[in-house]
Order: structure tokens, then sequence, then C-alpha cells
């Protein structure tokens, strides 16, 4: 019999406590939009508390390195990225090692000379598979420096994107830094009760006005989906986006929440991807597509709009960071957290079946949840 208690160990270990649970490894994070990684550069970065290089080789393809050097620990993000016959390498500021961006192995080591052999293949900075896909550069945290993806990172092709000339192009994106764990970030892009608290704004609901909702569930893939619905705010989507509205909601492992919106003619998709830097630092991009052109003239608007909604999480997560630092025990209530509940049980059953080494099965069950907000 297989012994599974490893595998429930790293389950309990995920627990809802104040300093946040385990980080999922063995999946896909959105690093960064395609356009902020600059070809010729070197982008210094760190993910699931591992300090990461990125870059672009010379024919435009993304690489993530490990941003120690093997030899002395110098970051190899202060280096420069030059050929080496042939083969695209980073090389070391210290002493000048050089490594292959394909797949860290080291290709020059200035210092040798003839008669000192030297086994260059021995030598090898951890390579990150890195993917650019939606216009977007995924990162695979695997569980070991071997460890490769199944598959491709999700796409959201289907919903969106397949309408319409600039398929696959972000049109708009903004990001800020949240101070806490993953778990509180993904927790607070859940939670339908604090947006009329939160999100203050004259352009909807406020806490004086809630109302009440009832919201259609099912499991997907690797999360849950809200039903597609005709949204509370039909007439301004119908305006932008004409006729037939229909709104539906994903959420999926790690931290992805994609809200797409479709009429007859156009669509329109909002992806929040919340990312770990650190056990006590995330990155939040809210990213959006579209191929409605109103929405280029909506765009010059969006930008204050979006940085203020952003800021909003961010102040409040800084002040339940205050709260959590001592380590209070935390309450989850019906229905309005069970969004959260699902959430935890999700992350459990993928660190779970990742320990087992077999398949997810997703936990989730069909529901229907009420709320007022
Ligand atoms: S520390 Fe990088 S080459 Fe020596
Ligand atoms: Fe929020």
């Amino acid at each position: 019999m297989m012994d599974d208690a490893p595998a429930k160990a790293a389950a309990r270990e995920d627990k809802f406590t104040a300093s946040g649970g385990a980080l999922l490894r063995d999946i896909w994070y959105v690093a960064m939009t395609a356009s902020e990684l600059k070809r010729g550069k070197l982008h210094k970065t760190m993910f699931l508390n591992e300090p990461v290089v990125m870059g672009r080789q010379g024919d435009g393809q993304p690489f993530a390195l490990r941003d120690i050097c093997p030899h002395r620990a110098v970051p190899l993000s202060a280096g420069h990225i030059l050929d080496t016959d042939g083969a695209q390498t980073v090389e070391c500021p210290y002493h000048g090692w050089r490594f292959k961006t394909s797949d860290g192995g080291c290709a020059h080591i200035p210092s040798l000379v003839e008669g000192q052999p030297f086994d260059l293949d021995r030598i090898k900075v951890r390579a990150y598979p890195v993917i650019e896909q939606d216009d977007l550069i995924w990162i695979y945290m695997g569980s070991t420096p071997e460890a490769q993806p199944q598959g491709p990172p999700p796409s959201f092709e289907r919903m969106v994107l397949d309408k319409g000339a600039n398929q696959g192009k972000v049109k708009f994106f903004e990001r800020a830094d949240l101070a806490c764990h993953m778990d509180h970030a993904v927790i607070g892009l859940l939670d339908p009760a604090h947006t009329p608290f939160v999100h203050k704004s004259p352009l909807w609901r406020s806490s004086k006005t809630l109302k009440e909702k009832e919201k259609h569930y099912a499991p997907t893939e690797m999360g849950f989906t809200m039903l597609s619905h005709e949204p509370v705010n039909s007439p301004l989507y119908t305006w932008l986006l004409g006729p037939g509205v229909k709104v539906e909601i994903q959420f999926l492992l790690p931290g992805l929440r994609a809200e797409s919106i479709s009429t007859d003619r156009h669509s329109f998709l909002g992806l929040a991807a919340i990312t770990p830097i650190t056990d006590e630092l995330c990155e939040i991009r809210e990213i959006m597509y579209w191929n409605a052109p109103v929405l280029d003239v909506v765009k010059l608007f969006a930008r204050p709009f979006t940085q203020t909604f952003l800021d909003q999480d961010a102040r409040i997560m800084k002040l339940q960071g205050e709260g959590l630092a001592h380590n209070p025990p935390l309450m989850q209530i019906p229905d309005a957290d069970t969004l959260m509940v699902w959430y935890r049980r999700l992350k459990r059953e993928w660190i779970k079946a990742g320990a087992e080494g077999r398949a997810f099965e997703n936990p989730v069950k069909p529901a229907t949840l009420r709320w007022r907000t």
C-alpha cells in the first residue's frame, strides 16, 4: 500500500492561518505581461521566495534562470546577455562564467587555461520552464529543478479571444504589490462581501444599498466558474459592447480570476493574476483583452480607475497585515466566504495529488450561493 502520510501532512499544513498556507508548486504562474519583458535586458525578479532572472533570447524567446551564480552566488541579473559560440548566454559579472539561457548549462569559464580539463557539463544553473502565451509570460515553478509541466498554462481563448482581429493581445494592464501572503490576496480577490466597503465608487452600489444576489457555480478543471448569466449592469455593457450580454467568472489555481463579458459581436476578458513573490509579498495584475473598438476610447480613462481599484485592495491587505501579525484565529461564514473555503480545498487537493503522484480531482461540487452585496 502506498504511504500517504507525507501527503496528508502536507495537506494538513495548509491551514487557514494568519501566516498563510503552502505556496503551490508544479503549476504555471503569470510572471508578467509580454511587454514587460524587454529584449537585450536582464530582468531581476523573485517568485515563491526564489530569485529569478528573466530575459529574452535573440529570437525573442523568453527564458528564466535561478538568479544565483553557482560559482560564488553573485546574481546573474547584474551581468549581461551575450552570444557564446552561437548560443545565447548570460555572463556573471564577478568572474565571467557564462550560462546558456536555454537550459542553464555552463558554456564558458574564462579563467581555465589549456591543459586544465574541467567538465563544464557538471555546472548548471536552474532553468525554469517559461512560455509566452496570450501575450503573457508564464513561469512553471516546479517542486524540483527537474520538474517539467504536464501541459501548457490555461488559455482563455475559448472564452473571449477567438473573436475579432486583436485576439490574444493585451490591451491594457495595471500591476500592484500586495503586502500579504498569496492566500490572503486570493481570498480578497474572491471575496464578494468586501466590494461595497473597500471599492466605494460613484459608479456602483455603496454599502448603503446592498442587494441580495444568487449565483450558480460549477467546478472546472482547476477551479470553479460562476455560470454565464446576464449582468446587473447590463445596460452599460450593452451600450459598450452591443446586445446579448453574458458574463462568466472563472477562478482557477493558483490565483487566476477571469471575467469574461461577451455579446453577439464583441468580447472582453479581464484577467486578475496573483503571483507570490515571497511568503509576505505578492503581485497582482489586472490584464484586459477586448475586440470592441469603443473600448480603445474608454481605455483612456481606465488607468486611474484601475489603479484606484488596486490601491483600495492594497490598502486593506496592509491593514489586515497589522492584525495578522498577532496570529489571531480567523473565521469564515456562509455563503459569502464559501469561495475561499473552495480555494483552500482546491489547494489541499493540489498538494495531496502532487504528493501521491496522481491526477488532481476537483473537490468542488456544483452549488448556488447567496449573499447581500
Ligand atoms: S560568482 Fe559568478 S563567475 Fe564567479
Ligand atoms: Fe477587491
